[in-house]
């Protein structure tokens, strides 16, 4: 294939928002003060998303894009792809979509697509990250962000942290905590991306310094 170097993300991009779930990672984009008023798209694939509700009340336009509704992965990629160019859409976030993209969709936002995974990659990667890691016996697991590439839950990192596994710790009391990071280092990757401050160099990302502090929010 023909190495076409990924377009640069757009001087503040309009975001878009993929979704499957609850949304509570939407939920803090929304309320970031950077990333909020950016955010110009939410798409789910299922069409009683919390999330969906969550972009409504905010007045973002949401859209269930029904998977029922095309033959297969491309089908919907480009359908997808249509959505993002009708509401040019600069740079798209993966917060909880739990379905794989089309080629397509990964080479048209080539650096400029992040996701978000509940574990520390290339550990747990897949569905059911939180529930491996106490099944495994896990003493540590954490939040992964990363860019997308072709393969799932594999793409270079932007930010890790790490969350401790706790005696006792069942799995909505674990997956309460690795939220609580989520919330914190997506919307700050998502401001790195969109501020052009990630350098990317084969699997090695370098995020360029924030503004010092009392800097402007654009
Ligand atoms: C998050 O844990 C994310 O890492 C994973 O799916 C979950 C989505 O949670 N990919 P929410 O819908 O944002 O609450």
């Amino acid at each position: 294939m023909d190495s076409v170097p990924p377009r640069p993300v757009p001087t503040s991009p309009r975001i878009a928002v993929l979704a499957s779930g609850t949304g509570t990672n939407l939920q803090a984009l929304l309320d970031d003060p950077f990333a909020g008023r950016r955010i110009a798209l939410v798409v789910s694939d299922r069409a009683g998303a919390v999330a969906l509700e969550r972009a409504r009340s905010r007045g973002v336009p949401a859209v269930f894009l029904d998977p029922a509704s095309f033959p297969g992965r491309d089908a919907y990629g480009t359908a997808l792809l249509a959505l993002l160019r009708e509401h040019a859409i600069g740079l798209v976030v993966m917060a909880g979509f739990m379905r794989i993209l089309s080629a397509r969709v990964v080479r048209e936002f080539e650096g400029r697509m992040l996701n978000v995974h509940p574990s520390l990659l290339p550990a747990f990667p897949g569905a059911h990250a939180v529930a491996e890691a106490l099944a495994w016996g896990a003493r540590v697991t954490g939040v992964t962000v990363h860019l997308v590439d072709e393969e799932v839950d594999h793409g270079p990192i932007v930010f890790q942290e790490a969350v401790e596994v706790l005696p006792g710790d069942d799995w909505d009391a674990l997956e309460a905590r690795v939220h609580e990071v989520e919330h914190r280092l997506l919307p700050r990757a998502v401001r790195a991306l969109a501020e052009g401050r990630i350098r990317v160099e084969g699997r090695r990302v370098e995020v360029l310094a924030d503004e010092p502090a009392g800097g402007a929010i654009r």
